[in-house]
C-alpha cells in the first residue's frame, strides 16, 4: 500500500476524510471555508498533513481568486484564515508561509511550489524513519522489538509514509517489529481507528490498548520503546503532541527504554523558546462527553479537553528528523 493522503485535482484538494476512519470516504474540497472547517474539525489532521494542506490551501485559495479576477491582498487575507484554523501545529502556518512568497506571481506558481512542499514530506519522512531505525538497533540491538505509539503519526497524519510509523516501517523492513501498541487515543481514536488501520494494512503485527493502560504494560517490560510524532517542538526539545504523550514520557524513563520523538524539520519552532510557549488547542467539552451520540456523563458535568500536552525535554531520549539525531536528555537543543 503506497497512499498520498492530499493531492490536487481539477483545482481542488482531494483527501481522506480522516473523522470517519476506518470507513474510507475521499473528500473534494473546493473553496477556502471548506478548508479550513475540514482542519477545524479534524477531517484534515496531523502536523505534517497540515503543514501540505496549509500550502495547497493557498493554492486553492489563489485558483479560486484567479477566476474571479486575481487580487494578492484577498488571497495572503485567505491564508491567514487557514494558518490559524488551529493553533498547537506549527507545520500549519510553516507551510501556508512557504508559499506565501509566490502569491504575487500568480495562482500557477503558488500551486507549483506547494506541490513541491508535499512532495518533500514523504522524501523527509522516508530519511527520518531510517535514521530513527537506526538510532533504535543502536541503542537496542538486533532484535525484534515491542513498539509503542500514540495517536497517530502515520501516511495519514502526513502526505505519506509517516513519521512514528516511519520508524516502524524501516524496522519492519529490516524484519525488526515484534509488536506494535497503539493507544486508542481518547477523545477522537486516532489510535485505533487511523493508526491500527494502517498498521493492518501493513500487516504490522498490532494491539490497540486504552490510553490508561501504556504505563502500566511499559512497567511490566511489554515495550521496548516509545515512538511518537510531535505538533511542535521548541528549542530547548520540548514536544507538544497528542495529549497522552507525557505520560508514555515518564512511563520510558521510569522503565529506562528509549522515548523517542519522530518529525520533520518543520516541527522544530524557532520562536519558541520552551514547551510552556505553546499554546495548547482546548476543544469542546462534548468530544470527551459522549461518545457515538450517547452521553456518558450527568447532564450539567463538564469536561477540560485539552488536545495536546507537552514532555518536557529531559524526558525525550532523542528527537528524529530527516537531518539530524538530536538528544534532549543529554542536554541537547533542538536549535
Ligand atoms: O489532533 P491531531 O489528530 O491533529 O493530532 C495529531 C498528533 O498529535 C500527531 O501525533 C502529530 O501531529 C504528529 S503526526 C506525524
Amino acid at each position: 500500500m503506497e497512499r498520498t493522503t492530499i493531492t490536487w485535482v481539477d483545482g481542488h484538494v482531494e483527501t481522506i476524510d480522516q473523522t470517519v476512519l476506518p470507513e474510507l470516504r475521499l473528500l473534494r474540497l473546493s473553496t477556502v471555508d471548506e478548508l479550513v472547517d475540514a482542519i477545524k474539525r479534524l477531517v484534515i489532521r496531523g502536523a505534517p498533513l497540515l503543514g501540505a494542506a496549509g500550502a495547497l490551501g493557498v493554492a486553492l485559495a489563489a485558483a479560486v481568486a484567479e477566476r474571479e479576477g486575481y487580487d494578492p491582498e484577498r488571497v495572503r487575507a485567505d491564508a491567514e484564515r487557514i494558518a490559524s484554523a488551529r493553533p498547537t501545529a506549527v507545520n500549519l502556518r510553516w507551510g501556508v508561509e512557504q508559499v506565501l512568497p509566490f502569491v504575487d506571481k500568480g495562482a500557477d506558481a503558488v500551486l507549483v511550489a506547494a506541490l513541491d512542499l508535499a512532495a518533500a514530506d514523504v522524501t523527509a519522512n522516508k530519511e527520518l524513519g531510517r535514521r530513527g531505525a537506526d538510532f533504535l538497533r543502536e541503542q537496542l540491538g538486533e532484535r525484534p522489538l515491542a513498539l509503542h505509539t500514540h495517536c497517530n503519526a502515520g501516511a495519514l497524519a502526513c502526505v505519506g509514509w509517516g513519521t512514528a510509523l516511519g520508524i516502524v516501517r524501516s524496522l519492519q523492513e529490516d524484519g525488526l517489529v515484534r509488536m506494535v501498541f497503539a493507544d486508542e487515543t481518547r477523545p477522537l481514536f486516532q489510535g485505533s481507528r487511523i493508526t491500527a488501520t494502517e498498521l493492518a494494512e501493513l500487516g504490522l503485527p498490532h494491539r490497540v490498548v486504552v490510553d490508561g493502560a501504556g504505563a502500566g504494560i511499559i512497567a511490566r517490560g511489554m515495550v521496548d520503546a516509545v515512538v511518537v510524532g510531535a505538533d511542535r517542538i521548541a528549542a530547548n526539545g520540548d514536544v507538544a503532541n497528542k495529549v497522552g504523550t507525557y505520560p508514555l514520557a515518564l512511563a520510558a524513563a521510569r522503565a529506562g527504554i528509549p522515548f523517542v520523538v519522530a518529525a520533520p524539520e518543520s516541527t522544530i519552532d524557532p520562536a519558541t523558546p520552551e514547551g510552556a510557549a505553546i499554546e495548547i488547542e482546548e476543544r469542546e467539552a462534548d468530544e470527551v462527553l459522549v461518545i457515538g451520540g450517547r452521553r456518558m456523563a450527568p447532564a450539567g458535568t463538564g469536561a477540560v479537553n485539552p488536545a495536546f500536552d507537552v514532555t518536557p525535554s529531559d524526558l525525550v531520549t532523542a528527537i528524529v528528523t530527516e537531518r539530524r539525531v538530536i538528544r534532549p536528555a543529554l542536554g541537547e537543543r533542538a536549535i
